[in-house]
Formats: structure tokens, C-alpha cells, sequence
């Protein structure tokens, strides 16, 4: 299977936003880009036709008229892990095995993949596996996103040993939002997970005034992501 698993240090940190970058780069391309949340949850129905927010949003930058339960066919109704949401209302959880098979029952349908992760690495799916444990069954090629905030590095550097630990490939490491007039400290965060890690591509998306569009990110992304092997098409 062709594509990328987009993961991140933490919810909110932009891993969907990446992910209709990637799907927007891909379609420009003609590629036909399957995409899928495999693990989603909230307490709100976001509307008629997507359980969840970013269903929706991956739907809408793969412009397929796909519906919700092969984007996500794992909804949990408490926004936490499908092991916490489980403990709360009882609603079932997958077997590693079945998860996977409908994944690659999907990506069949596609020359290439964008398969958005949920929260972190850690994030537990059962009590048996977590979201490191899927990525390295799909054998996936893994996209760390995160951010530049004060903290950051220690929270890359967790998700790259946890990577590491699992033997998942790391495509990249994009810092996302990273202000547009940087702190020291924050100029010197590419280069110094660079020196820490031997991992060579990591890059940094800049911070946008309002929500990035599929195609700003995908032209921000764009440059920087030809030189990664992973990703030529
Ligand atoms: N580079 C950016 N500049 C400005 N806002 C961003 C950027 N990347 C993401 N965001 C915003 O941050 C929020 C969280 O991003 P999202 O992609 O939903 O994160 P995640 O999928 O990791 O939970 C969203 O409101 C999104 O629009
Ligand atoms: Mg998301």
C-alpha cells in the first residue's frame, strides 16, 4: 500500500490540516487519494452526513463524494481514546486484525493513502493496541506533526522514541504553526531536532491568520516535501 500515516504529539496540532495539504498536493498531481480517520471521536455529531469534524474536512479536500462510515468506520461518542470511550459507554472496540483489514479493504480502492491517526502514538485503542501498534501493522511510512510551542521538543522527542520503539518509518517531522517571527529558541527547533534525531526531514509550516485551506498548506508543504523519497508519486 502507497501513502502516508499522519500522526502528531498531540490533538489540536494540526494533523488533519497537514493531511488535506498532502491530499491537495496528490490531487493536483491526478492522483486518486483514498483518505481515512480509521479512529474518531466527540461528543457532537458534526453533521447529516460526517460524524466527525475532520471526516468531514478529509472528505471534503479528497473532493469524493465517499461517505462517512468508510472514511471512519470507528466513531466513539466521548471525545478521548476508543479505550477511555469504551469504558464509559460501552460501545464496542475493534480487534487490531479487523481494523486493519477494513483499512486495506479501503486503500485498495486508491493508488495512494492519507490515514490521519488519532491524538498521539500512545493514544489506546484497546487495552491490546495503540495508535503505534496499527501504524506498524499497515507498515505505513509515519508523518509526526507538531508545533512549535515552549515544551515541544520534549514531546517530539517522546513520539520519536515511542517511533523508534515500534520501528515505524518517519517519512517527516513538520512543525506546524510556527510563529512568523520566531523566538530564538523556536529558529533553532528544526535544526536541533535535526541534531538530535539524524532524522533529515523536518521542516516548519508557518502559523496563518485563519484556518488554512487544503491548498495553502499543500503549496507550503509543497516545496519542501519534494525532496522526501516517501512521497514521490
Ligand atoms: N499552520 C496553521 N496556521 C493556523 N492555524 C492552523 C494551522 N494548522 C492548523 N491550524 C488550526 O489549528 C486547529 C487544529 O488543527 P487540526 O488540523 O484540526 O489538528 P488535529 O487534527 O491535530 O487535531 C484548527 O483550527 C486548524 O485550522
Ligand atoms: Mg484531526
Amino acid at each position: 500500500m502507497r501513502g502516508l500515516f499522519v500522526t502528531g504529539t498531540d490533538t489540536g496540532i494540526g494533523k488533519t490540516t497537514i493531511c488535506t495539504g498532502l491530499i491537495h498536493i496528490l490531487r493536483s498531481k491526478k492522483i486518486d487519494v483514498g483518505v481515512m480517520k480509521p479512529f474518531a471521536s466527540s461528543d457532537r455529531i458534526f453533521s447529516n452526513r460526517f460524524r466527525s469534524e475532520d471526516s468531514y474536512r478529509l472528505a471534503m479536500a479528497a473532493g469524493s463524494g465517499i461517505c462517512d462510515k468508510r472514511i471512519n468506520p470507528f466513531f466513539y461518542t466521548v471525545p478521548t481514546s476508543p479505550f477511555i470511550a469504551s469504558r464509559i459507554k460501552h460501545q464496542k472496540l475493534p480487534s487490531l486484525k479487523q481494523a486493519i483489514t477494513i483499512v486495506l479493504e479501503e486503500s485498495r480502492r486508491h493508488q495512494y493513502m492519507i490515514i490521519e491517526g488519532m491524538g498521539g502514538v500512545m493514544v489506546p485503542i484497546t487495552r491490546e493496541y495503540t495508535i503505534a501498534t496499527f501504524a506498524k501493522q499497515l507498515g505505513m511510512p509515519v508523518v509526526v506533526v507538531a508545533s512549535a510551542k515552549l515544551g515541544t521538543l520534549n514531546h517530539i522527542l517522546l513520539t520519536l522514541e515511542v517511533c523508534s520503539n515500534y520501528n515505524l518509518d518517519v517519512a517527516a517531522v513538520i512543525i506546524n504553526m510556527m510563529p512568523r517571527e520566531p523566538e530564538k529558541p523556536q529558529r533553532l527547533l528544526v535544526s536541533s531536532v535535526r541534531m538530535l534525531t539524524g532524522i533529515k526531514s523536518i521542516f516548519a509550516i508557518p502559523e496563518s491568520n485563519s484556518p488554512p485551506d487544503p491548498k495553502s498548506i499543500g503549496v507550503m508543504l509543497n516545496n519542501r516535501w519534494q525532496k522526501l523519497k516517501s512521497f514521490r508519486t
